[in-house]
């Protein structure tokens, strides 16, 4: 028999069973989850994202708004005074990636959706000075200089298809193939500008927006 000591005193071996032991402890957390509902089915509102969306999302990665922004509001009383109902997980089913952020060096989006009008996010993001004077966000003005067609939307068929392909997986709703067909036509001439507006006014309504 392995005696306490013996462990203790080859490093070595500690390592090797301090790991497996983490492993272990991992693996019991984290696998059931891939099989518990309430994370595998989106609730009640929460649809896929349709073409326009999709490629507005795409312009929020490539951006790296998640640096700055989260999407991610914890269940504590500071956090839904502020930004509303706390984010569940059925609400991030169709997100690959998923954009939860770990940095707040801006508010928390994730109930953005329908706050302000889009005539304020377009301004806000052509220059965040001009509605919040003390802001300290990038201006991404340069994103009306696009369309969406030429940059993220050039092979959003195939984008489509990939996140069918993952939502089939999970035996959820997803795009048929005339969604997928129509997903050019969907974005036709939008800016890049267009498309992240579409998508920030789309974020979290499921479960209501944010407060005022
Ligand atoms: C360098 C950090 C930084 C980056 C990068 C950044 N933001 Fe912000 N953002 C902020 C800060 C700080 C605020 C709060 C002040 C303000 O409203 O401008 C903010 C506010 C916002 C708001 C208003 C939220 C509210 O509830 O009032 C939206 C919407 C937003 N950002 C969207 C974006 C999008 C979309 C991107 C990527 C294209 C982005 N931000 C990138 C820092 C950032």
């Amino acid at each position: 028999m392995l005696k306490h000591e013996q462990i203790e005193k080859s490093v070595g071996l500690l390592i090797v069973l301090t790991l497996l032991t983490v492993i272990w402890g991992g693996l019991l957390e984290i696998v059931p989850l891939f099989f518990q509902k309430s994370t595998t089915t989106p609730i009640e509102g929460v649809k896929p994202y349709d073409a326009v969306r999709l490629a507005g999302r795409d312009i929020y990665v490539r951006e790296g708004c998640f640096l700055c922004h989260s999407q991610m509001i914890r269940p504590f009383r500071a956090e839904t005074e502020r930004y509303g109902h706390f984010s569940v997980a059925g609400e991030f089913v169709y997100d690959h990636p998923f954009q939860w952020g770990s940095k707040r060096t801006g508010p928390d989006l994730h109930r953005v959706g329908g706050r302000y009008s889009d005539e304020w996010q377009r301004a806000h993001l052509i220059n965040p000075r001009d509605v919040v004077p003390e802001s300290n966000m990038p201006a991404f003005a340069f994103l009306q200089n696009t369309k969406a067609k030429d940059s993220v939307g050039a092979d959003i068929e195939k984008k489509m298809e990939v996140m069918r392909g993952f939502a089939n997986v999970r035996g959820i709703p997803t795009y048929s193939d005339a969604e997928i067909k129509g997903a050019k036509a969907a974005i036709g001439d939008m800016t890049e500008m267009d498309v992240l507006i579409a998508y920030l006014q789309g974020m979290g309504t499921a479960l209501g927006t944010m407060k005022q």
